[in-house]
């Protein structure tokens, strides 16, 4: 079902251009991955035959390197040291199927946690199997994960920790399995200090994440509560990471035999092909299924879901708001009675949100409650409320501060969401984000001038999700860079309350897609204990198509708002529900998941697209069933061929199916039934790039009992390559000469003087997600031809969309001046003075390099070069 093939043609140079700066991309300087091209069923034999050849050819070439690691199983290849101009020529060599950039990446700052607290929480029921039906399975089947090993890449373990025995590796401990891949001062760049320990007790999201995954202290228990544990320590105290290093945690525990691994990790690139997405479909050939979660970038709309949860073996797990959740509170008092609103612990924990009726206030700057600008009256006293938006956190702190605060409270839209604000600085006031609502009932009650007070404790209570299930906003949108349909389901990822080491509290709330997936992640070993003979297939399939829809509101351009079902590209199959996946195992269904875009037009009709849905019996029991479809929300993509929509844009479309006359029939055992038809396109309009989807359901009866199953299906309507990769040449955002001051050049020609230390550089924003980027500068000649340079740093790859994204809107280019004088040799020497441009070239989604038409393609206006003299 997943589109393997940009791997399989992965022949492309896979370097990374090391000098552009501040864009989202770090690495680790030097450091590459290597490739060899072998299938699975190579030999040890064949990797030291290749590793061999690998060194003989680079010695041909007179390229300096050395090995750094081996990867031996799963992923055949290693890593070295060498200089990144070399890349080129390294990803032509004979022995080499890829080579790859080290990457470096961070932990998401939604999951930092605090350093250290004063209060211990104590142990508490997990809410989130409430949403689950998880209680309903434990009701049903006798199921721990006992003899289940569940591998944890993430930041360590506190194993003194009660909910996992205070106990490491000793026997009949839970943690059996375990290593330090990095040591606290790991950074992601600088060199790592591995040791035995796993131990964290400075960053505490490993902690949170095994607890929800297979904690157990008789009150608190994660899904999987009797699993055997394998940690895998790959983030140190900052949370940074690299590939090389991950790669190495993965095969460890691969060799360590275990069942169910969960990485802690996403990368931005969203590519199957590229090297984060692990190769995961490998693991699950053996067995072994990774869990990984889709990301938090939910608010960048669609086409964010990360590596390498879009790896063709992954579970993507994206995160769902639970029913129920422990939250700690903010209580205010008005002549009206109590109203109790949910709020998130201080980030820093040197101060707690504990107030006894003390007075509380909206911020007033001018009628934009925001705090951004300082406030037009005291606060002396009070504690503040404002909302969040238009200035830094840090800048509303001040603000509340200078005017005599002693607390805030940001108030947000996130759903149920209350990450706790991670901040720079050393504050002397309580901070806190809290409901929307507490800000809009207070602005109220100030209008009617009434005055109210507020209390507050370190207390946990139970909450009610009044708005019923949702999906997080912070979840990322798929689909796959390549159209594969991501996330696969989605699972509860806020407010989940789960272990922290002891010196922080021992339990605590954390939110994200991070908790989703470890929630997954022991469901999976709660499976293969109960099945140890299924295989990956099966257990995705299952959880996937007995998961339940939820729905979206939309507002109709009349105004009204009614419930459609939600898209496939923001939930999957749909929040995770347990309570059927032991029952009927072996009863799957198969369907074209992806149905692509314009390209793959059925040739009846160039509206229409094929589809085919195999139910599969691999029981030994007789069903009936009958089939019916139900279609998505519609989804914009980019407004024409050059706007990307930065909001999410709902139609519903009809999509109706043209099947064979068959609206049901008998399953017997071990059979197979098949239905296929045609989806009508017509009503979609071709000029938005629009996402549809839905969903096929089978209604399936063994006897009198329904099992209901349904797999969700998606494409795309137009032509993915048409996808803009690059703003409007009059946009703000358009690519542009910069100066020193990563600012637009205006003058023309601009000279950049390298004996100045100006060096030509340029930025580009990209709207859509690109595999390859390369960079040459041109110069006229003196017959008026136009010759092409190879520079240093020409190549690009797995570049994410930034336009618009607030983190990093700009990629950088800075040419070194120098480019290569001879194409068989690597040699590069000073460029002349004289006239040039840069040539940029994106490769288009699905493109293939050496096709027509292949690039989207910028020149840049002629700049001026004078060479130091
Ligand atoms: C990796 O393999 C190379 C070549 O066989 C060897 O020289 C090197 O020591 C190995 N490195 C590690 C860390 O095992
Ligand atoms: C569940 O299984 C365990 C053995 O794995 C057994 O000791 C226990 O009694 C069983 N509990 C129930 C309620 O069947
Ligand atoms: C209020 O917000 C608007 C729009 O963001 C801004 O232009 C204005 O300066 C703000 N006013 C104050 C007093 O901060
Ligand atoms: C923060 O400031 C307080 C004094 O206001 C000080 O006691 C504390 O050590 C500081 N903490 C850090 C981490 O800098
Ligand atoms: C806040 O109100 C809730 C009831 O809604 C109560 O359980 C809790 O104790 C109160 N907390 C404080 C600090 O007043
Ligand atoms: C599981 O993976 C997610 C991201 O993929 C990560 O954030 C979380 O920490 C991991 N959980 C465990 C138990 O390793
Ligand atoms: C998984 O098991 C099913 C039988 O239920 C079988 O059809 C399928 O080929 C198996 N897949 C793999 C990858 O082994
Ligand atoms: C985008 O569409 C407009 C018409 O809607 C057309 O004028 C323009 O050339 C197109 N741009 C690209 C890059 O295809
Ligand atoms: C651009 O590259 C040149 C040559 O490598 C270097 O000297 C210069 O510092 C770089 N400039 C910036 C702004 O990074
Ligand atoms: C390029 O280098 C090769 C090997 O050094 C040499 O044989 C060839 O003549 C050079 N070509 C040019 C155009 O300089
Ligand atoms: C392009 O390259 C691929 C391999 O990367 C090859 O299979 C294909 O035939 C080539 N197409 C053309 C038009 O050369």
């Amino acid at each position: 079902m997943v589109n393997h093939t940009l791997w399989l043609l992965g022949l492309l140079p896979f370097t990374l251009a090391a000098n552009f700066q501040g864009g989202l991309t770090n690495t680790v300087p030097g450091s590459y991955l290597v490739e060899f091209p072998m299938d699975d069923s190579s030999s040890t034999a064949d990797l030291d035959a290749y590793k061999h050849q690998f060194a003989q050819e680079m010695a041909d070439r007179q390229i300096p390197f050395r090995f750094i690691n081996n990867y031996t199983s799963v992923f055949h290849g290693c890593n070295i040291a060498v200089r990144g101009e070399y890349t080129s020529l390294i990803s032509k060599l004979e022995s080499v199927k890829v080579v790859a950039i080290d990457a470096t990446m961070s932990s998401d700052a939604y999951t930092k946690i605090a350093r250290r607290s004063l209060v211990e929480h104590p142990p508490l029921p997990q809410l989130a199997h409430y949403s689950t039906n998880y209680n309903k399975l434990m009701a049903k089947h006798n199921v721990t994960g006992k003899g289940v090993k569940i591998g944890i890449i993430d930041s360590g373990i506190d194993y003194n920790h009660p909910a996992f025995g205070s106990c490491y590796k000793t026997p009949g401990c839970r943690i059996q399995y375990g290593y330090d891949f990095v040591g606290d001062n790991y950074n992601g760049k600088n060199t790592p200090e591995p040791d035995d320990d796993p131990l964290d007790t400075c960053n505490g999201h490993g902690t949170h994440v095994a607890g929800i995954a297979a904690g157990n202290d008789g009150v608190f228990k994660g899904t999987a509560p009797e699993a055997t544990l394998g940690i895998y320590r790959v983030l140190g105290c900052q949370g940074s990471t690299s590939t090389s290093v991950v790669m190495t945690a993965l095969q460890k525990a691969y060799d360590d035999g275990m069942d169910v691994i969960n990485v802690s990790i996403s990368f931005p690139s969203g590519f199957t092909a590229d090297i984060a997405s692990f190769r995961t479909e490998a693991f699950a050939k053996q067995g072994v299924i990774v869990v990984a979660s889709v990301g938090n970038d939910g608010i960048y709309s669609m086409w964010m879901a990360g590596s390498p949860a879009v790896g063709s073996g992954a579970l993507a797990v994206g995160s769902s708001e639970p029913e129920y959740f422990w939250t700690q509170v903010v209580n205010i008092t008005t002549s009206a009675g109590v109203h109790t609103y949910s709020r998130s612990a201080p980030q820093d924990h040197l101060h707690h949100f504990d107030f006894d009726n003390t007075p509380v206030m909206v911020a007033e700057d001018g009628g934009n409650y925001t705090a951004c600008s300082p406030l037009t009256h005291s606060a002396e006293g009070f504690i503040l409320v404002t909302i969040a938006g238009d200035c830094s956190y840090e800048n509303k702190i001040q603000n509340a501060i200078n005017a005599g605060a002693v607390g805030l409270i940001i108030s947000i839209d996130t759903g149920n969401l209350f990450f706790s604000p991670t901040l720079a600085g050393n504050y002397s006031i309580p901070v806190v984000n809290g409901q929307n609502e507490l800000y809009h009932d207070m602005k109220t009650w100030k209008n009617q001038g009434k005055r109210f007070t507020l209390s507050s404790d370190e207390t946990f209570i139970t909450r009610h999700n009044v708005k019923g299930p949702k999906v997080s906003p912070y979840s990322s949108w798929g689909p796959g860079t390549d159209l594969s349909a991501k996330p696969d389901l989605i699972a509860p990822g806020s407010n989940i309350y789960s272990a922290l080491p002891l010196n922080m509290g021992l339990y605590g709330i954390i939110s994200g897609t991070s908790m989703s997936s470890p929630y997954v992640a022991g469901i999976v070993a709660l499976m293969r204990e109960k099945f140890p003979q299924g295989n990956v297939t099966e257990f995705k399939s299952l959880l996937i198509h007995v998961a339940n829809l939820l729905k979206e509101t939309v507002t109709s351009s009349s105004g009204k708002s009614e419930q459609d079902m939600g898209s496939i590209v923001q939930q999957g199959g749909g929040t995770i529900n347990v309570e059927n996946i032991m029952d009927d195992f072996g009863l799957t269904i198969e369907n074209s998941i992806s149905i692509g875009d314009d390209t793959h037009a059925s040739p009846e009709n160039p509206n229409w697209r094929k589809f085919t849905a195999t139910l599969k019996n691999n029981t030994p029991k007789t069903y009936k069933f009958s089939f019916i479809h139900s279609v998505g929300l519609t989804i914009t993509s980019y407004l024409d061929n050059e706007t990307y929509v930065s909001n999410i844009n709902f139609e519903n479309y009809p999509i109706p199916f043209r099947y064979q006359p068959i609206k049901g029939g008998t399953l017997l055992p071990y059979t197979t039934f098949t239905i296929t038809g045609f989806m009508i396109l017509d009503n979609v309009p071709m000029d938005r790039f629009y996402v549809v989807s839905g969903y096929y359901f089978f209604r399936i009866y063994d006897g009198d009992r329904l099992i209901p199953r349904q797999a969700p299906w998606m494409g795309l309507r137009g032509r993915f390559r048409d996808i803009p990769m690059l703003p409007r040449p009059d946009h703000h955002l358009a690519p542009s000469l910069i100066n020193d001051d990563k600012e637009p050049v205006t003058d023309s020609p601009h000279i950049y003087d390298t004996g100045k230390g100006q060096f030509p550089k340029f930025r580009f924003s990209l709207m859509f997600n690109c595999e390859l980027i390369l960079i040459q500068v041109a110069q006229r000649t003196s017959d008026n031809a136009v010759q092409y340079h190879d520079i240093e740093y020409m190549y690009g790859t797995y570049l994410q969309r930034n336009y618009k994204m607030l983190r990093h809107p700009f990629y950088f280019f800075n040419w070194t001046a120098t480019f290569k004088v001879n194409n068989t040799v690597n040699t590069y020497e000073p460029a002349p003075a004289g006239k040039y441009w840069f040539y940029l070239r994106l490769l288009k989604p699905t493109a293939k390099e050496n096709e027509t038409d292949a690039f989207t393609i910028w020149e840049s206006p002629e700049f001026q070069l004078v060479p130091a003299a």
